[in-house]
């Protein structure tokens, strides 16, 4: 099985969470690509759904599904996302795509966080993979400084504005014993709006697809 067939069956997977009238928030990524083509099939269905990303309300649209604004729907009672990395106790890292800081809103305003990924996302500790910083531009060399002082390596995001109009900096050997220390330390520098371990608000259930099916950490 390819990659790209592992994450469209975990992505497939997630519909069974989604029952009438709900809406439903949507992440962004190829995984989630995978997750509102198949959302698509039960677009009559749903109410409409609020995106993370101006790529996946796009998407959304293309299937005329109704793409609502949060300001207007209050608390979600589903949300669903890929990861770049995933723990066993459920922490993440997002923002490969570059949409942290709305995924990271959705899902805090969401009832339940379920994450979709392939098994190659598995990891002991996070921090393999670059950890993303969403940073005011005017801010970006002094929070890099302050990223170095923590270990990491940050490296900006070349070519990149993201959804907000900021920068990323994508930071490089960090090694993620404590993950909801390390997001806020991040958080707490000035600049910084926001950073892509999902380890505060974690996942509630993750869908990983592999040789074997789905499996389901809770
Ligand atoms: C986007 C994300 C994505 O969920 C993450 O990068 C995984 O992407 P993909 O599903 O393409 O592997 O956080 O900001």
């Amino acid at each position: 099985m390819s990659q790209d067939d592992a994450k469209r069956q975990a992505a497939e997977a997630a519909l069974e969470f989604v029952t009438d009238d709900m809406i439903v928030g949507v992440g962004t990524g190829s995984t989630v690509n995978h997750f509102i083509d198949a959302l698509a099939g039960m677009a009559a269905r749903i109410e409409g759904a609020v995106a993370s990303s101006e790529a996946s309300a796009e998407r959304l649209r293309k299937y005329r599904i109704p793409v609502l604004e949060l300001n207007d729907t209050g608390d979600l009672p589903l949300y669903v996302d890929g990861a770049d990395e995933f723990t066993v106790h459920r922490a993440l890292i997002k923002g490969g795509g570059g949409a942290l800081t709305r995924e990271k809103i959705v899902a805090g305003a969401s009832r339940r966080f379920v994450c979709i990924v392939d098994q190659s996302k598995r990891v002991d500790w996070l921090g393999s993979f670059p950890l993303p910083v969403e940073v005011i531009p005017m801010a970006r060399s002094f929070v890099a400084r302050q990223l170095t002082r923590l270990g990491g390596q940050p490296e900006l995001r070349s070519g990149v504005t993201t959804d907000n109009g900021n920068v990323i900096l994508d930071v490089h050997n960090l090694e993620i014993m404590e993950p909801i220390e390390t997001e806020r330390r991040i958080n707490d520098i000035p600049g910084v709006v926001c950073n892509g371990i999902f380890a505060l608000r974690p996942a509630d259930e993750i869908l990983i697809a592999g040789p074997d099916g789905i499996e389901r950490i809770r």
